[in-house]
């Protein structure tokens, strides 16, 4: 049988079709626009994601025996509020993951209703991007459109509605709104009276392997697809990227370099840090994670590359970094604001250290740097926790460098495994679909099966020491900007 996953980006979606051996046959991507209508603020058209999506599964499916496609499931861009009208129409464009309009919001949750209250009713405080106050946000700043809101969803969760017609998500992704009781698995009815919504305008909850529906008769008809395919819950994308890259079970660890850059650790059991520093999230097998989010990765070298060199040659500019370890430049990775651990959506981006010597290569090494050592910052909070992480995945767009694997494995002092498929969320969504269409009894075991290590980038002694001593430095960068950024 055939099993799509799709990855619902925030640069792309991609599309990926799989077989129940986990073989790859097909791999298509649509790209759509971003709009950041102010400073600080990032804005999607969720039409955009369903006619690219639409059009994608028509191509990857093109070549394949359409009646062997068995089912359908997606990792999506986290906390992205989409809201619909009583007639199903999007009311705004959806406010994304990493927009920081949210700051007022923000602070009156953590300091007025209070981070321990919070922590208590969702397992997590407030952070800008998250789902919660982006609905106070639109409360308050657009009172007219919160009160036309029928459903509240989230991003990939529009697209399985407009293929279902049912209104669902699942806990992985629902746990990011701050409106979903992480550990008992069910909607906080403290937040929602919070939020000033109801429950009716929240989706049903599903564990991400399982079955929300079928393909709508007209949807199959316009795909070519017959109506039996199944509609898996899915993910978000951290979670599905997760099972993409079998980082399920107990403490082991997934990197993601995206547009986001993010450190997921997987648990069996649930578990929250003393300052909530790191997302305490429901995982997609059934079980739980943590995990620390940057808002700018893999995109500070695509802005440094496109916008700045004006060159998509990312390979070339990389060829002429020898000096590892040595660099005299430091770069804070905090183009969007910063989420963890610092949750300062006022964070910017700065180079330091610069010398009339400073070349170019110094300037872009610095870039991946400053991301590794940014990722650095959240392992620490776990390793705080006294979670002993050893080894790690690596998935995202990021990850197709030798060169940024090699600074993550020293920067972070962790073995860096190489996986078959670094396809993750999209790879993770077609797992997902094959274990809720029955081909696997659980998505451990799904994992266990098709998820295959091909590779290691151990960490050097000498070089991870000189890293270290560079950590220590770039610590203490973001304190001694930290109030300028307020300011500016
Ligand atoms: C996770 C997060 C990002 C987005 C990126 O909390 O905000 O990783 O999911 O798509």
């Amino acid at each position: 049988m055939l099993y799509i996953g799709v990855d619902l980006g925030t640069s792309a979606v991609k599309l990926l079709l799989m077989d129940e051996t986990g073989k790859i046959h097909n791999i298509v991507s649509r790209e759509y626009p971003i709009a950041f209508p102010h400073p600080g603020w990032s804005e999607q058209n969720p039409a955009d994601w369903f006619t690219q999506s639409m059009e994608g599964i028509k191509e990857l499916t093109r070549d394949c025996n359409k009646a062997q496609v068995a089912g359908i499931s997606f990792g999506g861009q986290m906390h992205g509020l989409v809201a619909l009208d009583a007639q199903d129409q999007v009311i705004r464009p959806a406010i994304l993951w990493n927009d920081g309009r949210t700051a007022k919001e923000t602070n009156y949750l953590n300091e007025v209703i209070g981070k321990e209250t919070l922590s208590k009713y969702t397992a997590n405080i407030a952070f800008a991007g998250f789902t919660a106050p982006k609905i106070l946000w639109m409360k308050e700043n657009e009172p007219e459109n919160f009160a036309r809101i029928s459903k509240i969803m989230l991003p990939k969760d529009y697209l399985a509605y407009m293929l279902s017609g049912i209104h669902c998500t699942d806990y992985s992704d629902a746990s990011g709104m701050l409106l979903l009781d992480v550990e008992h698995k069910c909607w906080s009815k403290e937040m929602i009276d919070i939020c000033g919504i109801s429950k009716e305008q929240l989706p049903k909850l599903f564990e991400s392997y399982e079955v929300v529906g079928t393909l709508k008769p007209e949807i199959a008809a316009e795909l070519g697809l017959p109506e039996t395919v199944k509609v898996i819950a899915g993910a978000g994308d951290n979670a599905a990227a997760a099972v993409g890259t079998g980082t399920v079970g107990e403490g082991r660890c997934n990197i993601s370099l995206g547009t986001s850059g993010t450190i997921f650790i997987s648990s069996k059991k649930f578990g929250v840090d003393d300052h909530n520093a790191l997302h305490s999230f429901d995982h997609a097998d059934g079980s739980y994670h943590l995990m620390g989010c940057m808002l700018s990765a893999a995109s500070c070298n695509k802005w440094w590359m496109d916008e700045i060199l004006k060159t998509k040659e990312y390979g070339e500019e990389q060829k002429n970094i020898t000096k590892l370890g040595e660099n005299h430049v430091f770069y804070l990775p905090y183009l969007m604001g910063e989420r963890s651990p610092h949750n300062d959506p006022k964070a910017r981006a700065i180079f330091t250290g610069m010398t009339m010597d400073t070349t170019r290569e110094d300037m872009t090494q610095a870039v991946l740097e400053g991301v590794a050592f940014g990722l650095r910052d959240s392992l620490e909070v776990a390793r705080s926790l006294g979670i002993k992480i050893e080894r790690t995945k690596i998935c995202g767009g990021g990850a197709k460098s030798p060169l940024w694997k090699k600074i993550i494995a020293n920067v972070m002092n962790l073995k860096v495994d190489i996986i078959e498929s670094e396809e993750g969320p999209g790879y993770g969504g077609a797992i997902l679909a094959a274990v809720g269409c029955g081909e696997f009894v659980s998505v451990e075991e799904a994992a266990k099966k098709l998820v295959k290590v091909i590779d290691t980038v151990e960490p050097e002694p000498e070089l991870a020491a000189k890293y270290e001593e560079r950590y220590q430095q770039f610590k203490k960068i973001y304190p001694a900007m930290k109030e300028l950024f307020q300011e500016m």
